[in-house]
Formats: C-alpha cells, structure tokens, sequence
C-alpha cells in the first residue's frame, strides 16, 4: 500500500512550528504577524478558501483582517483598496483571492500589490526573484508541495518529475521550483501542458507526478510508472464531493505515495501562505 502523504499531519506539524515562533515574537516585544485578505463577490470556492485562511491565522496567534467587496466593484475601487494596504503599516502582508469577476484586470491587480506584502508571490517581481533563486514569497501552492516532500522525506534530486498543468499560481512555478538548485529541487522536470503531446509517455516515466489541471480524476493507472511519487493538486466538486485530479483507486497500488484530495495539497497551500505572512512580518521588523 502506498504511503499516503498527508496534508492534515503535515500542516500540524508545520502550524505549531509557526506557533512558536509567533510566541517568540510576542516575548521580544514585537507585534504579531497581520494578514490581510481581499475577497471580492461571492464565489462558493474563494470564500470558503478566504474563511480557511482566517481560521488559520487565528489558530497560529496571527491578526487577520478580511475585506469583502461587491462583485460589481470597480477596478479603480479595488486598486484603492490595495494602495491603502500597500500603505497601512499595520499589515504585513496581504492576497487578493483569485479568480476576480470578469471586467477586472487581473494583472493589472497583481502589479499595483507592493512586492514587500505579496504574500502570494504573484508579482512579476517575486515571481522574477523566484526564478533567479533570490529570496522571495514562494507561490502558496509550490510552496506547500516543497514542504510536504520536505515532511516526507522525498528525494527530488536527479529524479524525472512531470509537472501537469501550467498555471501562473500552479504549475509553472513548481516546474521551476523542482528543476532549481534548492534543497527538494534538482530534479529533471517536464513541464506538460493542454498542447502536450505523448502526455502518458511523458508521465509513465515520472519518478515524481504532479497534477495540476484542473479536471477530475483526468490521471489514472495507464499514466503511471511504478512506485512513482504523487501530487494531487486539483480540488475538483463533483455532485457535491471533492475529487482530485488523480484517480486515487485506480492508482494507489501501483504508486509509492501519493497526497489525497481532500487532506493533501489543499491544507498545505494554507501553510505556504503562513509562512510567507510570517517571513513578512518578521522582514518589516
Ligand atoms: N485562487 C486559487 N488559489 C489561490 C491562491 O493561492 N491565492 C489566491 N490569491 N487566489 C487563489
């Protein structure tokens, strides 16, 4: 039977590390980390992602401030609302939840983020920063997933690794993350995509899997190689369930491990983005 990497032990064991250094900040006197979260319509997915991370600050002695807008916001608004934290020196850092209604800009959104509060890591310049190796906000997601193989043990060097999927938040920085000189990198990586051609033949020689596409159960046995380590990024409702995008029965007796949905990535995301709030705060002291 596969190892099953667990996101729920994983993310305990990382919050009350977190824990403890909010304490230790509290003892010398400092303030305790503030995030800020900007929320905008009522997308079931995003507020029940947004409620998460407050319960989460609250869990790990951070401030948190949530700021709900209408769905008919104005970009101009939401900007406003942006510069204002950009320049509330109470917040360490901040996310707007992704994805943003139609007629919103998005990357207009994302650059008008000050780099300093992008706990997110979406800014061209953390994302920049990121792929040349300098210290940054790691995208919550990647992030997770590096922490959950750190957890685990998994040796990534010199080991194939595909990632499926090429998001800006997903998939491409992990591909980058994975194939870099960092300690759960060097890996050779193959980055797959809706263009990909071959896709099993690509995957069928993964020594490490990650599926970041988006569309349930879209990975099953017939695209893996034995033992091969898994990572389910999808989060996909069907009738009511989530499902990942890897066929968890179909492939659990030929996998080594593999991270279920839900109880995987998902909680590891929400650990990212903690300890991204954390080294912001503790970069502003
Ligand atoms: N939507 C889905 N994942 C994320 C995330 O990690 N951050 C933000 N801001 N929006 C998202």
């Amino acid at each position: 039977m596969a190892l099953i990497l667990s996101g729920r032990d994983a993310a305990v064991s990382f919050k009350n590390k977190i824990k403890a250094k909010v304490q230790k900040r509290i003892d010398d006197g400092k303030n305790a980390p503030h995030l800020a979260a900007i929320l905008v319509g009522d997308n079931p997915a995003s507020s029940a992602y947004v409620r998460g991370k407050v319960r989460d600050c609250k869990e790990v002695g951070f401030k948190s401030t949530l700021i709900h807008l209408k769905d008919d916001v104005r970009e101009e608004e939401l900007i406003q609302n942006i510069q204002r934290l950009n320049s509330n020196t109470e917040i360490d850092g901040y996310i707007v939840q992704l994805p943003l209604p139609d007629g919103i800009n998005e990357k207009e959104i994302l650059l008008s983020i000050d780099p300093m509060k992008d706990v997110d890591g979406f800014h061209p310049e953390n994302l920049g920063r990121m792929a040349l190796g300098l210290e940054t906000f790691i995208p919550a997601t990647p992030y997770g997933i590096l922490l959950l193989l750190e957890y685990y043990g998994i040796e990534t060097t010199g080991k194939n690794a595909v990632v499926v999927g090429r998001s800006h938040i997903v998939g491409s920085p992990m591909s980058i993350l994975l194939s870099s000189n960092i300690e759960f990198g060097n890996a050779t990586v193959t980055l797959a995509h809706s263009r990909t051609k071959n896709l099993k033949e690509l995957t069928k020689n993964a020594d490490i899997l990650i599926a970041a596409v988006g569309k349930h159960f879209f990975i099953d046995k017939n695209f893996i190689k034995d033992g091969a380590v898994v990572i389910d990024v999808g989060i996909n409702r069907v009738s009511g369930k989530l499902h990942g995008d890897v066929d968890f029965d179909s492939v659990k007796n030929i996998v080594s491990a593999i991270s279920p949905v839900p109880g995987g990535v998902g909680l590891m995301t929400r650990v990212g983005l903690l300890m991204n709030t954390l080294q912001a705060s503790d970069g502003r002291d």
